[in-house]
């Protein structure tokens, strides 16, 4: 009889989790902030195989299609996504690099070591113009990281001027000598990274104080040429760090404030990349969700001294970091990436288009071989992770009009702890259409979604879809294509409103047309 009363009560369980529906109302005639396509960057560091066999495998690589170097697969990747910016060359690694060291003939330069990323030997082959130039290649913004901790004022203003001055100057002369004659015209500057840690171990006030040096010699007393820096931000939660800089550092000196935040589940014990248990998975979500929070909080800091909106919140580190795979050097940061970095890659980038008032820059963390890749290489192959399908599924969002929502959905709930299940963003672009993302973490329930529309008038649906047999399938050198986007047959539109059933662990991008 007992045994009778439980398996009733699990059955209704089953059933509610089933029919319980998540609503989520989209205020259509309200979209107005425009979505920043810079929430699509991306990170280049010298860092493991990222540079070197991954991005770049020298001019001399006969095995490898390249351009002076680049290899064009990846090139050709990255043009496909529609990567909007770049951050190189660091990361750690910026607060060590001498640019200088990374001009001119290659057998003539300098060689390093590179102290954070496995002590093995940069010989600076890969430069500033191999960079700049594979910008160009891409169709991508440069951001370059400029070295605060252990370089000089005048260091960091002789690379603006070189890559920046179009006249006649000891830099640009320079720059021509090399072989470039018209500048770059670069852009997003970055004033140090990471200063309360790799970047120099500072205070928040001294970090202010440097940075307000630095960022007088870049420019003009105007800053007539525009140029957008952006300032070592916080580490994660260290919300005195954003409080400090936007007191003392006088806004028309700066572009964005950057903030750095992993999908980490603790930092000494970060667990498997591949075969992870649901605990873990369970973990990560908690901690990728936890952005919300953070750019709310940071956000709020920032409306207090610039309730303007001016200063940009630049999120130039973002992504899951989990132990290295077996075999492979410690320092190098080469992990696998499965359905977890889906989830984790489209619910981010949700919480940035739900915040594009003020979250208007991001790098993912990053591009090609190094932690949350969108790009794995192994000799003359290259593999897309499911990362990259979700930015590419996504990028129909670059610099179109965010719509407001509201969102109420199920838990996806493990032991005592739970977390929503959906998440999901939308925007209208300048032709109309409309395009809904939506991800439900839950490993195991399938959702229906009810979602209601005010405003628009749209009459036919389509969408594509991101999902697996299992949370830890990836692609690999051997399947290659094991995951990629399919078409979505799960959405129905009638007038106002739409019925989408997700299945577990799903991203899925609609367009409303
Ligand atoms: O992305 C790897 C490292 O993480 C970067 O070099 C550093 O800025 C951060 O701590």
């Amino acid at each position: 009889m007992k045994r009778f009363a439980l398996l009733v009560t699990c059955t209704s369980l089953i059933a509610f989790n089933m029919l319980a529906q998540n609503n989520i109302t989209f205020k259509v005639d309200a979209a107005k902030t425009t979505i920043n396509r810079n929430i699509y960057g991306h990170f280049a560091e010298h860092l493991g195989h990222c540079i070197y066999g991954g991005f770049y495998v020298g001019e001399g690589n006969t095995k490898i299609p390249n351009s002076n170097g680049v290899r064009n697969d990846v090139v050709d990747a990255l043009k496909r996504l529609k990567i909007a910016n770049l951050r190189w060359p660091g990361g750690c690694f910026a607060d060590t690099y001498h640019w200088k060291d990374g001009i001119g003939p290659k057998d003539k330069r300098p060689s390093m070591v590179n102290t954070w990323w496995g002590g093995v030997t940069e010989d600076n082959s890969f430069g500033t113009h191999d960079f700049l130039n594979m910008c160009e290649l891409i169709g991508t913004q440069p951001y370059l990281a400029g070295n605060v901790g252990s370089g000089t004022v005048q260091e960091l203003i002789d690379w603006v001027q070189y890559v920046n001055f179009d006249g006649k100057s000891p830099m640009s002369d320079l720059r021509r000598q090399n072989g470039r004659e018209k500048p770059w015209n670069v852009t997003y500057w970055g004033v140090g990274n990471e200063a309360w840690g790799c970047g120099g171990n500072m205070t928040p006030e001294y970090y202010a104080d440097v940075y307000r040096k630095y960022a007088t010699f870049m420019t003009g007393w105007s800053n007539e040429t525009k140029i957008f820096r952006i300032a070592s931000g916080a580490n994660s939660k260290d919300y005195n760090w954003t409080e400090v800089l936007m007191k003392k550092i006088p806004h028309n000196m700066v572009g964005g404030l950057a903030l750095h935040h992993y999908s980490v589940i603790e930092w000494n014990k970060k667990g498997p990349a591949v075969d992870f248990t649901e605990q873990q998975y369970f973990q990560t979500m908690k901690s990728a969700l936890f952005m919300d929070s953070l750019v709310t909080k940071h956000a709020a800091i920032m409306d207090k001294y610039d309730p303007q909106k001016r200063v940009a919140l630049v999120v130039d580190e973002w992504g899951g970091w989990y132990d290295v795979e077996a075999g492979t050097n410690p320092g190098f940061l080469y992990q696998q990436n499965t359905m977890r970095d889906a989830m984790i890659a489209g619910a981010t980038l949700n919480i940035f288009h739900n915040h594009c008032d003020r979250v208007r820059m991001a790098n993912l963390a990053q591009t090609v071989n190094v932690l949350q890749a969108v790009i794995l290489t192994k000799e003359e192959k290259m593999i897309l992770t499911p990362t990259y399908h979700v930015m590419e599924m996504y990028n129909v969002h670059q610099d179109a009009k965010m719509v407001p929502l509201t969102i109420r959905s199920n838990s996806y709930m493990f032991g005592n702890e739970k977390l929503p299940a959906i998440s999901a963003s939308a925007s209208k672009d300048s032709t109309g259409a409309m395009h809904i993302s939506l991800v439900n973490i839950d490993p195991k329930a399938a959702q229906d979604l009810a979602i209601t529309l005010e405003g628009g008038n749209y009459k036919t649906v389509s969408g594509r879809i991101l999902t697996s047999a299992k949370l830890q399938d990836h692609n690999t050198f051997e399947e290659p294509a094991k995951i990629k986007p399919a078409t979505f047959q799960g959405a129905a539109l009638k007038g106002r409103s739409l019925n989408v059933k997700m299945p577990p662990f799903s991203v899925v991008v609609l367009e409303l047309k």
